[in-house]
């Protein structure tokens, strides 16, 4: 099983990169590719731009990498309530040549940062406008307080009971019909 992980964020400190990465190394059997969206930047998103540059070579590679996985762990970072525009650029980039931009893969996803609420309004707001571009939401989960709860040097969850919630997510993760 392929697992693309990735975070919705440009930063390289990115909390979202590590919940990604660690989630996805919890599926059992599964060859984890981590996407770094710096690897994918292109000029900001407009039709006049998209009239010079036609469909951005990076873009496809983007579409290709999320087409050649069996899953996707999405970890979104949350900026003024809404995406980070580094994911929001590479995703009007890529709906350009594919509207389907997730190719109804299945898909975890996670949400985390510094603050108490861990991104929920970001998660509330993927979960609506994501599956309009295909993406195949199983499961969602939240982590809190990342500083508090996130172990960087060890790359997992340090909140039992929290680590015990995703695992949970994750061992009960329904694949729909798309792995069946
Ligand atoms: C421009 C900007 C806006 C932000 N807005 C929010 C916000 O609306 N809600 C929130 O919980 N955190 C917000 N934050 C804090 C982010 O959650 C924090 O920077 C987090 O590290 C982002 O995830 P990342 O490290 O994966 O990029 C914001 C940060 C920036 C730089």
């Amino acid at each position: 099983m392929k697992i693309l992980a990735f975070a919705g964020s440009s930063s390289t400190q990115s909390i979202n990169k590590h919940l990604a990465t660690y989630a996805a190394s919890l599926f059992e059997g599964g060859e984890v590719e981590v996407l770094d969206l710096n690897d994918y930047e292109l000029p900001l998103f407009s039709v006049d731009k998209e009239a010079v540059l036609g469909k951005p070579a990076l873009a496809t590679t983007f579409l290709d990498k999320i087409s050649a996985s069996d899953l996707i762990v999405l970890s979104l970072a949350e900026h003024n309530g809404s995406f980070s525009a580094a994911f929001k650029n590479i995703y009007d980039w890529a709906s350009r040549q594919r509207k389907a931009v997730f190719n109804d893969k299945p898909m975890l996803l996670l949400a985390t940062s510094p603050g108490k609420r861990g991104g929920s309004s970001i998660l509330e707001m993927a979960k609506t406008v994501l599956p309009r571009y295909n993406a195949n939401i199983r499961a969602t989960f939240s982590l809190p307080s990342f500083h508090e709860n996130f172990d960087i040097e060890a790359g997992k969850i340090s909140n039992n009971v929290l680590d015990a919630a995703l695992k949970d997510v994750i061992r009960n993760f329904d694949y729909g019909k798309e792995t069946a």
